[in-house]
């Protein structure tokens, strides 16, 4: 595998990448660090808020953004500015000379367009899905470094920006549902009656379906789950929810801690139970995914007449497929009386918090592939959680 990065040695740029020993006194250039803006028409999140991008400077690194980069989350040019961040107008020239590119998503393909050779780029580059437009980045000689893709191993949590987003998308999936809910949560016990608590079943115990059961229980839900990893099952537990166990299933659990896809027989029993399940149930959060897979179809068309009137399904997985028959992404379904919400990016929801979080994730992975001394990218293949992320 090719390594790409920069070493300079004078007190200028040369514009070449490689070593370069051409006077008497030698240092070395700070390296370039951009991100430029989001779509912010599907995409609010910011990659550097001001908070990190102070500990980038002081990392020793260049950094510059575009005009307006985070203003519409409160973070104004000035704030980044105080902090020694250059606010450049032109977004050709911020890609120009940037070294290292930090985003959400893969920009589009006039910005791509403008990288060049020996740049690296790091985002949630959706390495499955955009195969064609990174080949294409990799045969101009860019690294390109896609964060979905980090091993789930101690070392990498404080990086896990799968982990930090899909637990706010968790919470928010249940503040969403509850919001359209047309009954009351918790069990209230008045003198003009009682009102009985909502009982919420959560599809899927990874990390966005453990922060739904905790949200759902802190607002007096009577909560039920399932998943196809049994050591999901104690987490269940631990969070005060009843965990629906698919008899006699093996469990579907691959090394890296992902699902494995179900077969036909597991299929047709975890139906026949969510089927059961269904018919004292108010709300639900699906959650289930399958990495690099469409999402798995669990709540059938079938099973929607089992579900009460007024019911309400909150279905995260709408972006990959979605785990109902009838989600439509960014549109609220209506079904037999059930009410049927998933949208593209809830994160839009809480970007600042997610921002936040991002912006961590961030930092601790650049912090990683960074030699702080020499000020040169180190892209050592034998760190798994580089080797991992480097897309090939
Ligand atoms: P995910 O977002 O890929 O999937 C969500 C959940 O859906 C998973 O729990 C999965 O088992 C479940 N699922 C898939 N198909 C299903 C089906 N047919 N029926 C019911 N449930 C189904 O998973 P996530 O949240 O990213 O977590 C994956 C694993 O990574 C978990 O084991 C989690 O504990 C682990 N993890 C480990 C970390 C670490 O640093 N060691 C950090 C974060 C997560």
């Amino acid at each position: 595998m090719e390594q790409f990065y920069k070493i300079c040695f004078m007190g200028y740029s040369c514009g070449d990448t490689s070593a370069c020993f051409n006077g008497n006194i030698s240092f070395i250039m700070p390296m370039n660090l951009v991100s430029i803006s989001e779509n912010k028409n599907l995409e609010k999140r910011v990659a550097v808020t001001p908070e990190i991008a102070k500990k980038y400077i002081n990392l020793g690194f260049n950094l510059s953004l575009p005009n307006e980069y985070g203003t519409h989350l409160g973070f104004k040019d000035n704030d980044y500015k105080n902090l020694g961040v250059n606010i450049i107008a032109d977004e050709k020239e911020i890609i120009s000379k940037a070294d290292i590119i930090i985003q959400l998503n893969l920009p589009d393909e006039d910005k791509l367009s403008k990288f060049k050779e020996n740049q690296t780029l790091v985002g949630t580059l959706n390495a499955f899905s955009n195969k064609l437009d990174l080949d294409n980045l990799r045969s101009k000689k860019i690294n390109c470094f896609s964060l979905e893709l980090l091993p789930r191993i101690t070392r990498a949590q404080s990086m896990d920006i799968l982990s930090s987003q899909a637990n706010l998308a968790g919470y928010k999936a249940v503040i969403e549902a509850f919001q359209v809910y047309e009954r009351a949560i918790p069990m209230m016990m008045t003198a003009a009656g009682t009102v009985p608590a909502a009982k919420v079943l959560v599809v899927g115990a990874g990390v966005a379906g453990l922060q739904a059961i905790a949200t759902a229980k802190r607002m007096g839900a009577i909560v039920f789950a399932t998943d196809v990893r049994m050591a999901s099952k104690e987490q269940v537990e631990s969070l005060g929810g009843k965990f629906l166990t698919v008899e006699g299933a093996e469990n579907l659990e691959t090394e890296g801690g992902y699902a494995k896809e179900a077969s036909d027989e597991f299929k047709k029993k975890q139906e026949d139970l969510l089927s059961e399940t269904l018919k004292k149930i108010d709300i639900v959060i699906c959650t289930a995914l399958i990495p690099g897979k469409k999402a798995p179809k669990i709540i059938k068309e079938e099973m929607f007449k089992n579900l009460q009137q007024g019911s309400v399904i909150y279905d995260l997985a709408a972006i990959q497929g979605g785990n109902t028959d009838f989600t439509e992404v960014d549109k609220i379904v209506e079904k037999n009386g059930v009410k049927i919400l998933g949208e593209a990016n809830i994160l839009n929801k809480l970007p600042v918090s997610a921002s936040n979080l991002y912006a961590k994730n961030m930092f601790n992975f650049i912090s990683n592939l960074y030699d702080k001394k020499n000020k040169i990218l180190n892209i050592n293949l034998e760190d798994e959680i580089i080797e991992k992320t480097l897309v090939k």
